[in-house]
């Protein structure tokens, strides 16, 4: 069950994304699938916040991207997302400057798999590539052999074999 703060970030989100059932179904897996691995993982309960609230708005760059260059490369998205964060985050409320600047972090990374710092960090990659995997099947599984090791929690690997059959 949410709590109330990130209640409102996913709103805040729908919003954002409007008239987007495939941006705001997507943003949606990826927070479920990190809520989960997160607490299988046991992350303490403001990694686990400092996840979810990523997860939730680690897309909030695409809509910006499209409009402006009618595609959304991972780093222009991730560029354009940095942005974005900070203003929403506030306008939802309660979170701190370093919150803010961490889940900003998370948000500008979140297509980069290599210097991966920190927990919060290693199970968005995961689970945003388990939504991935099944959403752009072809893109993603070159992206999944071509890169070392994306997945590395025992509950992402879990789900990975659980849901794909890939050797
Ligand atoms: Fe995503």
């Amino acid at each position: 069950m949410m709590n109330d703060q990130l209640k409102a970030v996913m709103i805040a989100m729908i919003k954002h994304d409007a008239h987007s059932p495939k941006r705001i179904q997507h943003f949606m897996k990826v927070h479920e699938i990190a809520s989960l691995i997160g607490q299988m993982e046991g992350l303490d309960d403001e990694t686990q916040f400092i996840l979810e609230t990523a997860a939730i708005v680690h897309d909030i760059g695409i809509k910006i991207a499209d409009e402006k260059y009618g595609a959304h490369p991972g780093p222009k998205q991730e560029q354009e997302g940095m942005v974005l964060v900070k203003p929403l985050l506030e306008e939802v409320g309660g979170y701190t400057p370093a919150q803010i600047e961490r889940i900003t972090y998370l948000v500008g990374h979140h297509h980069t798999y290599t210097n991966v710092t920190g927990i919060d960090y290693r199970i968005l990659l995961e689970a945003d590539l388990l939504v991935n995997l099944y959403e752009s099947e072809v893109r993603y599984k070159k992206i999944l052999k071509a890169e070392n090791k994306i997945f590395q929690t025992p509950s992402g690997i879990w789900l990975l074999e659980q849901m794909f059959n890939y050797d």
